[in-house]
């Protein structure tokens, strides 16, 4: 029998990224895959490396915002990846809470109608302004700043790339010891490295869109800008309400396509109709769009239709999980 196996953390969480301690609930996933003819078994994530993997086994797991237990699975995954399928794919644990590894990885795939590039250091930052520089993590908008001259730039040294007093210090005491050579390679070392992603400004939007894709569900949430700002996650200004135009979902639709993950959240800007991707994550991404939206939307008869009620998260990620197997015919039987 074709085995599903669902990887939790230890402590029996199968991510969520609203509420990190609180889990998805897995029942509706384990019933409709059972209802299908497949075997579930569950196990942890620290112990997957040791589980007798089958090519055919369809391995669902999340990922954990706790950096140890990330790193730990980075590892372990990369081995378990080439003994069976793993869902979603091991590029969306490399993205998790990576926007230099998404800047890439769109890059390379061509998508998301964004120019963008990831560095480490400041001085190789682009020098044509504006564009937005992102810090690789954080969320609500922590980390993303608007560089408009060289005294944005000075600002982001003396913050997000500074150097501590004590190792500036070492390094005038090492620039008299050693040979210009050596302390030439010496001061790289302590520069005050960064990673960080950088994008091409979207001038001028009041406004953003959060899409999380489900299967055939599309959750949408209008977040405004800040005032006097051009951010607008963690704004707070949500509208939950407001009517999503029928392009946004087109655009989001077309990137789900080329993502092919069973769960997304996408972060969509329209500027005058022509829609741009600024972030995406395949995994424990917040899940409020979803609970406190009062419908969502489905592709009918080439339109947009809108299917009002609440919607349960555990449900729905069962109905994504359905929606991918029928997607690319995963049997029982196979
Ligand atoms: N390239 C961009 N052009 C214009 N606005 C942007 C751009 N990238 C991000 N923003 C704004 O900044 C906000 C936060 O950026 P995002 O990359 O989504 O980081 P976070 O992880 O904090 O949500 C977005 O909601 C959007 O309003
Ligand atoms: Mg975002």
């Amino acid at each position: 029998m074709r085995r599903v196996i669902f990887l939790r953390l230890p402590s029996g969480v199968f991510g969520n990224g609203g509420q990190a301690w609180l889990s998805i609930d897995l029942k509706p996933s384990r019933d409709m895959l059972e209802k299908r003819g497949f075997s579930i078994l569950e196990s942890t994530v620290d112990r997957a490396i040791s589980l007798d993997l089958r090519p055919n086994d369809i391995v669902i797991y999340s990922s954990s915002d706790d950096p140890e237990i990330y790193e730990y699975m980075k590892d372990a995954f990369y081995f378990i990846r080439n003994r069976c399928q793993l869902l979603p794919h091991y590029d969306f644990l490399m993205a998790y809470e990576n926007k230099g590894f998404q800047e890439i990885y769109r890059k390379e795939r061509g998508f998301g109608n964004l120019d963008g590039n990831y560095f480490y250091d400041l001085d190789v930052s682009p020098r044509s302004f504006p564009y937005v520089f992102k810090t690789i993590t954080g969320a609500g908008s922590s980390g993303v700043h608007l560089i408009r001259s060289k005294r944005d730039l000075r600002k982001l040294r003396c913050t997000i790339f500074s150097v501590s007093l004590r190792r500036r210090l070492i390094l005038l005491q090492r620039k008299w010891k050693l040979s210009k050579e050596h302390y030439a390679a010496y001061s790289y070392r302590h520069k005050g490295f960064r990673r960080y992603a950088v994008q091409e400004f979207i001038s001028g939007l009041e406004c953003d869109y959060k899409i999380l894709i489900f299967g055939e569900r599309f959750f949408s949430l209008k977040r405004y800008v800040r005032k006097g700002d051009f951010r607008a996650s963690g704004s707070g200004n949500f509208d939950f309400t407001a009517s999503t135009p029928a392009h946004v979902l087109d655009f989001a639709a077309s990137i789900a396509n080329k993502l092919d993950a069973p769960q997304l959240s996408l972060d969509i800007a329209d500027s005058g109709g022509t829609c741009h991707l600024i972030e995406y994550q395949a995994l424990n991404f917040g899940p409020t769009t979803l609970t406190l939206s009062k419908g969502y939307y489905r592709r009918e008869s080439g339109g947009w239709a809108w299917v009002s009620g609440v919607s349960d998260l555990g449900e729905t990620y069962a109905h994504s999980l359905e929606a991918y197997f029928d997607k690319h015919d995963i049997r029982a039987t196979a």
